[in-house]
């Protein structure tokens, strides 16, 4: 069910009771932080302070940095599967992932800075294969398994892939992007009880191999700056995009929610909570806030790699979560579906839905399931931030902002022209931090476009923020389409459009939809003198695309409205058309 996690998503989060401090307590600590906040958040210049305690943070690799503390729990459960229960320790994590690295370096001749891609659901083996990259000195690049071989293809020519680990049922359709791709490199095939498919190489053997050479990984020489990971975007505008993010970034956006924000107690010998990992892997927020963030501070991850309401349940009461990271649907299927029940919710101490704004009707509905009036806080990020901006404090009550900038994070707010406006005016957020992105891959031309100032990052949305610093975002200024919660790009519709033979041009907008909040609607020109049938077209664009990402319907025209320099107007198309 998953297309590409909408960048920025803004994420909204229940804590339980569990906070349960006097209230007394929480007052003074509220007044006290707030009156510091008061004093210091907006400078002279309207850049707008994180209210947080600034952080340092190790300057280390991210495999580095999330092993540092093995020793404090080694034995302790790193990851389960929630359908089949196959689970790693950290140990295991920790040493399955650098015998695997030595493989790729010894049979597969990887070097530090080569592309790996991932193509996989949300499986426990997904940690060892990020590690196991990261140690051998690649990047990671990953891939939503739902793409069709048309958009595998591209991502492996944009990130330059030489690699690529996928499941056994993928293998076939990551075949069809290679010829697409004119391309050959080894695919390594990941099945827990088979033997390898031909043509690929098992998984299996490449970590189960006692007698790797694990002094070959001294040669790999990755610093705090290079890049770790490789997402995709379609940032502001344009076509997805690969984001470089460095060691930097995602240990640093680690270090950042481990503050006044932090809604989990570190492991310790008898403790040890435990996150639902459902939300994809492949995406930034779970890539990065779900994965890697939770196995640095010690937690157990329990995977689902897909959203079904009998497995969830399963999962729930077998493995009883404390973090549930959700996208609105499941929010709403759990507090409506008649078999949840308060037992299903007992442990859990906090709900982060992922995505879009959440109806506080469906968060009325998973307290009344709960048995329990949990408070509610909310987030705001981006995978060009690795992806974590802002986050609302523990116990705070609101379903209108989005919180505080997270430690080391600068905002400003600005009109058009890129000037600074003041508390309460609404504009366009920019970001800094150590968090934000070295940049998009080969690509400056869409660099110039999302950085001003050298280093401030344009999110693309409508914000403002207020004398003590709390945000709120009240618009989109980007072209992104939003299917149920997922981004999709105009123009890659509008280029899958032209490239059937009748097709001269075409250009794609999101119109409201009941169910899916918005759905992509095409216009087309056709070249003088070919036609073909709606259906027809459609058909062809589905057959490239990711079904989320599916055109629903097919407007003719003699022309694409444009303005002089060849930019669609994308506002007068909708504006006639979707009355
Ligand atoms: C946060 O800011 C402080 C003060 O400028 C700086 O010393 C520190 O290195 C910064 N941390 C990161 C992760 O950039
Ligand atoms: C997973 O473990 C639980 C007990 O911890 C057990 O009840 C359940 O049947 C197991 N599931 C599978 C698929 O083995
Ligand atoms: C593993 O292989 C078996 C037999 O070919 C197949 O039924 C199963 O779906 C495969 N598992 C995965 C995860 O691809
Ligand atoms: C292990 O790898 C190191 C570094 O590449 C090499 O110097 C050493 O000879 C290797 N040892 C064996 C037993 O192959
Ligand atoms: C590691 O890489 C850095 C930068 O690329 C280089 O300056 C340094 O000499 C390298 N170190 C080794 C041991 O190769
Ligand atoms: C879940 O909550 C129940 C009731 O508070 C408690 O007895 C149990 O130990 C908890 N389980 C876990 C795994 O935290
Ligand atoms: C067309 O629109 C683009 C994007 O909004 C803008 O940058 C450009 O200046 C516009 N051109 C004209 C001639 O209005």
């Amino acid at each position: 069910m998953y297309g590409e996690r909408p960048t920025p998503y803004i994420f909204h989060t229940q804590i339980s009771k569990c906070d349960a401090r006097p209230r007394s307590v929480v007052l003074a600590i509220t007044l006290m932080s707030s009156q510091k906040m008061e004093n210091s958040v907006w400078t002279s210049e309207k850049v707008v302070l994180s209210p947080y305690k600034d952080i340092e943070v190790p300057k280390l690799t991210v495999d580095q940095y999330t092993f540092r503390n093995l020793d404090k729990w080694a034995s302790k459960t790193a990851v389960v599967c929630g359908l089949t229960n196959r689970s790693y320790t950290y140990e295991q994590v920790y040493k399955n992932s650098r015998i695997f690295a030595v493989n790729l370096r010894k049979k597969f001749n990887i070097k530090d800075g080569d592309t790996i891609a991932v193509l996989l659901p949300n499986i426990p083996e997904y940690p060892i294969i990020t590690f196991g990259i990261l140690a051998a000195g690649g990047v990671v690049t990953t891939m939503n398994p739902i793409y069709t071989a048309y958009e595998i293809e591209r991502q492996i020519l944009l990130s330059d892939t030489s690699l690529i680990i996928t499941n056994e049922d993928l293998v076939p359709k990551v075949k069809e992007a290679l010829t697409l791709a004119k391309k050959e490199f080894p695919i390594i095939s990941l099945n827990i009880t088979q033997s390898p498919t031909e043509g690929t190489i098992s998984y299996k053997e490449l970590v189960e191999d006692n007698h790797a050479n694990l002094s070959v990984l001294n040669e790999v020489n990755r610093s705090y700056n290079d890049i770790a990971l490789l997402p995709f975007s379609s940032g502001t505008t344009g076509l997805p995009k690969g984001v470089q993010l460095t060691n930097r970034n995602i240990v640093s956006n680690c270090e950042q929610q481990n503050t006044e924000i932090r809604q989990y107690e570190y492991s310790t010998e008898s403790h040890q909570d435990s996150t639902l990992v459902i939300l994809p892997m492949f995406h930034s927020y779970g890539l990065s806030s779900c994965m890697l963030h939770k196995l640095s501070v010690g937690l157990r991850l329990v995977t689902l790699p897909k959203f079904q309401p009998d497995t969830l349940l399963n999962a729930l009461l077998v493995h009883r979560p404390q973090l549930l990271y959700l996208a609105p649907p499941m929010i709403l299927f759990l507090g409506s579906y008649p078999q949840v029940t308060a037992k299903h919710l007992e442990n859990v101490t906090c709900v982060t839905s992922g995505a879009a704004p959440l109806p506080s009707a469906d968060i009325q509905r998973l307290y009344e399931k709960a048995e329990r009036d949990i408070p509610f806080c909310q987030g705001y990020g981006m995978t060009e931030a690795s992806p974590a901006v802002s986050a609302t404090r523990k116990g705070e009550k609101t379903s209108e902002n989005v919180g505080y900038a997270l430690p080391n994070i600068s905002l400003r707010i600005v009109d058009a022209d890129m000037k600074n406006l003041g508390p309460g005016e609404v504009g366009e957020l920019l970001v800094k931090g150590p968090n934000v992105m070295k940049g998009y891959l080969k690509n400056p031309q869409a660099n110039s476009e999302v950085f001003v100032d050298e280093d401030w990052l344009r999110t693309g949305d409508l914000a403002k923020i207020d004398e003590t610093g709390l945000i709120t975002i009240s618009d989109r200024l980007k072209e992104l389409i939003k299917v149920k919660g997922y981004q999709v790009a105009p123009a890659e519709l509008e280029n899958v459009l032209k490239e059937h033979p009748a097709v001269l041009d075409a250009a794609v907008i999101g119109i409201p939809d009941p169910v899916t909040g918005e759905r992509p609607i095409g216009f087309v020109v056709f070249k003088p003198g070919v036609k073909a049938t709606d259906t027809e077209i459609i058909e062809f664009a589905s057959k490239r695309v990711a079904p989320y990402k599916k055109i629903q319907q097919i407007t003719f025209l003699n022309e694409i409205p444009k303005n002089a320099t060849g930019k669609i107007l994308r506002k007068s198309l909708k504006e006639k058309f979707c009355k």
